[in-house]
């Protein structure tokens, strides 16, 4: 991980108001895997705190990384409007990631909106793995980085405004074909109230494979200095840092 220069690529809208930002960077990064998030300064002198996000993909060599973001306050709306050229700084590549077994074959992403970033470059990370994805999107405007998915994964989505007879949203997709799949693993990113879904599901239907949940707190330093994102831990007395400690957690290891 090391703070670097990185000039904006490309900058572009790729759904309604979600973007996504190439950055080439100064210094070529190493050990970069799905899964893991990058810190980004916004380009003006008024936001000190860099804003985190999961990287989207990147290239072999560390030069370049990919990102996809929302526009959701002051930081990203002004992220969505820097020009090709543009130069921040950015600290990289930053958490745990997805560690995925060797032994596993058949892998289960659950996601939900912008809990899809994550999963981008998987397909890269792990080539030889067979993903099935279920993913869930408020509407078609908001649905992102599909086509990037659907290179290396099965895919099946479902809208918030077009529920399926048989599912309303990823987990409930997920849980239909759950019997059926042989599934070695579930990874899954998304809201809070997704989580606390599969983990009831998990719960009730005896579900005993092992699963991980990419969270996403609030973050300070994104570097386990401040103890702004910690969250607290389900089977002991004690918080852990999403950032350094995270993003990924076993599901039944953190509090929802
Ligand atoms: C590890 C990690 C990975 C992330 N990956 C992505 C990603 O790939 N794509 C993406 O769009 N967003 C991602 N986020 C969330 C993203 O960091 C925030 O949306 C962003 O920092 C908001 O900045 P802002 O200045 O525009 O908003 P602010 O003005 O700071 O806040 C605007 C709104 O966003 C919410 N918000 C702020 N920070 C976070 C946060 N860390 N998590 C959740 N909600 C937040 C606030 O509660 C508020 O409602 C990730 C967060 C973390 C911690
Ligand atoms: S953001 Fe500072 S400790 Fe995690």
């Amino acid at each position: 991980m090391k703070e670097t220069k990185v000039i904006i690529e490309k900058n572009s809208e790729v759904a309604d108001s979600i973007y996504e930002a190439t950055l080439l960077l100064d210094e070529p990064a190493q050990d970069i895997w799905a899964g893991k998030f990058l810190n980004v300064s916004v380009g003006d002198g008024s936001h000190i705190l860099k804003r985190p996000f999961g990287i989207s993909d990147y290239d072999a060599k560390g030069e370049k990384v990919k990102f996809c973001y929302q526009v959701r306050g002051e930081g990203t709306e002004k992220l969505s409007k820097l020009k090709c050229g543009t130069e921040l700084m950015a600290t990289l590549p930053l958490g745990n990631g997805f560690l995925l077994d060797k032994n596993w074959k058949k892998i289960a992403i659950l996601a939900g909106g912008m809990g899809v970033c994550p999963f981008g470059g998987m397909g890269k990370s792990y080539p030889d793995k067979h993903f099935v994805a279920y993913l869930g999107f408020r509407n078609k405007k908001a649905e992102c980085l599909t086509k990037r998915i659907s290179r290396f994964a099965d895919l099946r989505i479902v809208y918030d405004d077009e529920p399926l007879e048989n599912a309303k949203n990823a987990v409930e997709l997920f849980l239909n074909e759950y019997e059926s799949e042989n599934f070695d693993a579930i990874l899954c990113c998304g809201p809070k109230p997704m989580f606390r879904a599969l983990k009831n599901a998990i719960e009730n239907r005896k579900i005993d494979i092992p699963c991980f949940v990419s969270l996403e707190e609030r973050m300070g330093c994104g570097v386990g200095a401040c103890l702004v994102c910690v969250c607290k831990q389900a089977k002991a007395e004690g918080n852990v840092r999403v950032c350094k400690d995270g993003p990924v957690f076993p599901i039944s290891e953190v509090e929802l």
